[in-house]
């Protein structure tokens, strides 16, 4: 069976990846996989059993979790084994701990085994931290999305914000330099740009010029595939 189109996008936390994929997927008909969120979802799992942090602990539920995506208008719907979780992964307790748990190679086994199935199925959008360089290292059409720190910071505090949060923006920043700090230097498949990814730095650019660039790109990627 002949696999579908990939589109891989890569890039550090708060870079605007999810709102971008979500977008362009719904514009080219892809299917669109949010990578973050499952990991999201091994780590709220985790910390609903009450039990401490322990790699053997989530490496097991990793192996265990069923994970599902549904669009909904503009959300992207997650589902852990039945229960609704979309806005429950979000949460600080999870944005907190998820790098730690991404952290583990038997969490990271399981769940990538699990988006190369995905993937499979059809034309898809990936975005997370190694879909270019381990997940699909073959996809025609890889991009490395950016932006200045302060600026993801900011993107971030207004979408909190936007849910009535009071948000500490120097505690923001910090927070993100440290998951990105946690993704980059953790020995199993850390976040980098992939050698043939597009790097896009998006500090100075608006959603839909973003979106549009990607959808350039995907056109050009798949007139060659
Ligand atoms: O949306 P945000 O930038 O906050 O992050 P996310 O995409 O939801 O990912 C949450 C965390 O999951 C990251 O900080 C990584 O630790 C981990 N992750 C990963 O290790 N590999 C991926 N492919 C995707 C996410």
């Amino acid at each position: 069976m002949k696999n579908g189109f990939v589109i891989a996008i890569d890039g550090p936390a708060g870079a605007g990846k999810s709102t971008i994929a979500r977008k362009a997927a719904a514009a080219l008909g892809f299917a669109y996989i949010d990578t973050g969120a499952m990991y999201r979802s091994v780590t709220w799992k985790l910390l609903q059993t009450g039990q401490p942090f322990s790699p053997e602990l989530a490496g097991r539920l990793a192996r265990e979790i069923r994970i599902s995506f549904r669009p909904e208008g503009s959300l992207n719907c997650v589902f852990v084994d039945g229960t609704e979780v979309t806005e429950a992964i979000r949460s600080a307790a999870v944005t907190g701990l998820v790098s730690r748990v991404a952290a583990v190679p038997a969490v990271r086994e399981a769940m990538v085994a699990q988006q190369r199935r995905m993937g499979r199925e059809g034309d898809v959008i990936l975005d997370g931290r190694d879909i270019g360089t381990v997940v699909f290292p073959d996809s025609p059409c890889k991009i490395y999305l950016t932006a200045s720190v302060e600026e993801r910071a900011r993107r971030r505090g207004k979408e909190l914000e936007a849910k009535g949060q009071a948000v500490d923006y120097d505690k923001l920043q910090a927070d993100i330099v440290s998951r990105d700090k946690q993704d980059m230097e953790r020995e199993t498949s850390p976040l980098k740009q992939a050698e043939d990814a597009v790097y896009l730095d998006t500090s100075h650019m608006s959603i839909d010029e973003v979106v549009g660039a990607i959808l350039k790109l995907a056109a050009e990627r798949r007139l060659r595939a």
